[in-house]
C-alpha cells in the first residue's frame, strides 16, 4: 500500500505522460517538472509585466529554464520523432522563420494549454468518483464492460478499450461533463471587430475585448436548478423516452450555457485528447485500484476548490488530500494496456454535443 499526495501524484503522472506522448520524452531531455511548476504557478504575477525577476522570480526563471530545455530540443532536430502535433507545429513555424528561441517560447504555451487543466480536472474527477461508494460501484461496473484481460507474452495483461467510453460507459462519460461543470471556470476572450448590437440592447463597440466566464452559467440554478452546485453524476445523461417541450427546452438552454472548451474559432482543439486522456487515467485508478483517506477515515474527501487565479481555467484544490492507495487484490500483478485502434465516434465526443450519452 502506498501513501500518495493526490494532487502532487496526478499532476506528476500527467505531465510525464503529456511530455512522453507529445515530445517522446524518454528521448530527450525535456523541462525539469520543477521549472515548469514554478512558471505555472506564479504566471499570474508574470503577466502583469511589471519588474518579473522581482515580483514573479519563480516564475521567470522557471519559464526561462523551460525555454532552454525546449531550444536544445530543437536545434538537436528532436521534433522529428516527436507526435504528428508537435512535427506540424515545428514545421509551420520553420515555414515562418521562427526561431529556435521563438519556439521554444510557443511550445511552453502548448505545454502549458495541455498539461494545466487537464491535471485539475483529473483531480475532480477522480475525487467524485471515488468519494462515493455507490457511484463507484456503478462505474466500476461500466468500465468492466471496456476491460478484458489476457495473457500477452506470458505476462497477466488487462487491456481497455478506450474508444468505448462514449458507448458503455455513460454514467462516467456524464459524471465527467458534471465535474467540468462544477470547477470549470474558463473564459473566452475575444475583440469585437464592428460595432455589434445584441437583442436590441447591447452595443459592444469595435475594438473592445469581451470576456464571457463559463463560470457564470455553469453555476447558474435558472439554467441548472435548485440543485446547481451539487455534483448529481446522472446530470448530462439523455433520459429514456420522450422528453415533454419543457425538459427539452431546459436541455437546450443547459446545451448554450455550457462551454468548458470555449467555443467558435478558438474552441479548445484539445478536447477530444484530454477525454481521452482523462477518462483512461479515471477509469484505470478507479477500476485497478482502492483510494482511502491516509488518516484511516474512509472514503476520500473532498477539499474546497481553491480560487480561481489568472490565466487558467480549472480550478485546482485548496488542500492536496494524503490517500492511500493500493491495487485491488484481483489485479494485483496485471499490467495495464491500453486499445486504441477502434473507431471513435467522435461527434458525440464530450462536450459540446452536451447530452450525447444514452441512458
Ligand atoms: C480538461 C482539459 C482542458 C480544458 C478544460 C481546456 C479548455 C480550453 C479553453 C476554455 C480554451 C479557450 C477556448 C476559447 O477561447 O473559446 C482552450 C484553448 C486551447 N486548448 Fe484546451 N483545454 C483542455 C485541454 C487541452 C489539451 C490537452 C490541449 C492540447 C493537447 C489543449 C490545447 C488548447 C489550445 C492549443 C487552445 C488554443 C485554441 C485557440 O486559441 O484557437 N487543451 N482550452
Amino acid at each position: 500500500m502506498d501513501q500518495k499526495i493526490l494532487s502532487r501524484t496526478i499532476r506528476s503522472s500527467l505531465t510525464t505522460c503529456g511530455k512522453s506522448s507529445n515530445y517522446r520524452f524518454h528521448r530527450v531531455n525535456i523541462p525539469s517538472d520543477y521549472s515548469y511548476r514554478d512558471f505555472e504557478t506564479d504566471l499570474t504575477w508574470i503577466m502583469l509585466q511589471v519588474l518579473p525577476t522581482v515580483i514573479a522570480r519563480k516564475a521567470y526563471y522557471g519559464r526561462a529554464a523551460v525555454n532552454e530545455a525546449f531550444q536544445k530540443y530543437y536545434a538537436a532536430g528532436l521534433d522529428k520523432s516527436a507526435s504528428g502535433l508537435i512535427k506540424g507545429r515545428a514545421v509551420a513555424a520553420r515555414k515562418y522563420g521562427l526561431t529556435e528561441h521563438d519556439i521554444a517560447d510557443f511550445e511552453i504555451a502548448m505545454f502549458y494549454v495541455a498539461v494545466t487543466n487537464t491535471v485539475p480536472s483529473s483531480f475532480w474527477f477522480l475525487s467524485y468518483v471515488v468519494s462515493s461508494p455507490s457511484l463507484l460501484t456503478e462505474i466500476r461496473a461500466e468500465v468492466s464492460e471496456i476491460v478484458t484481460r489476457k495473457t500477452v507474452n506470458g505476462v497477466d495483461t488487462m487491456e481497455m478499450d478506450i474508444t468505448g467510453f462514449q458507448k458503455k460507459c455513460p454514467l462516467l462519460c456524464s459524471a465527467w461533463e458534471e465535474t467540468l461543470r462544477l470547477i470549470d471556470s474558463s473564459s473566452s476572450v475575444r475583440m469585437v471587430i464592428k460595432d455589434t448590437m445584441f437583442d436590441d440592447k447591447y452595443l459592444f463597440k469595435a475594438g473592445s475585448v469581451v470576456q464571457m466566464p463559463s463560470g457564470v452559467s455553469h453555476n447558474s440554478p435558472e439554467i441548472w436548478g435548485e440543485d446547481a452546485a451539487t455534483f448529481n453524476p446522472r446530470r448530462f445523461m439523455r433520459s429514456e423516452g420522450k422528453q415533454d417541450l419543457a425538459a427539452r427546452e431546459r436541455r437546450k438552454v443547459q446545451t448554450q450555457g455550457y462551454f468548458p472548451f470555449g467555443g467558435g474559432k478558438h474552441l479548445c482543439p484539445g478536447r477530444h485528447f484530454a477525454f481521452t486522456e482523462v477518462m483512461s487515467f479515471v477509469a484505470t485508478l478507479a477500476y485497478g485500484f482502492e483510494i482511502s483517506m491516509a488518516d484511516g477515515s474512509g472514503s476520500l474527501k473532498l477539499p474546497k476548490p481553491a480560487k480561481q487565479k489568472m490565466g487558467t481555467g480549472t480550478r485546482k484544490p485548496e488542500t492536496d488530500v494524503k490517500i492511500l492507495m493500493k491495487r485491488r487484490e484481483e489485479f494485483k500483478d496485471v499490467k495495464w494496456t491500453y486499445f486504441v485502434g477502434g473507431k471513435v465516434d467522435v461527434k458525440s465526443l464530450s462536450t459540446g454535443e452536451h447530452g450525447a450519452y444514452e441512458e
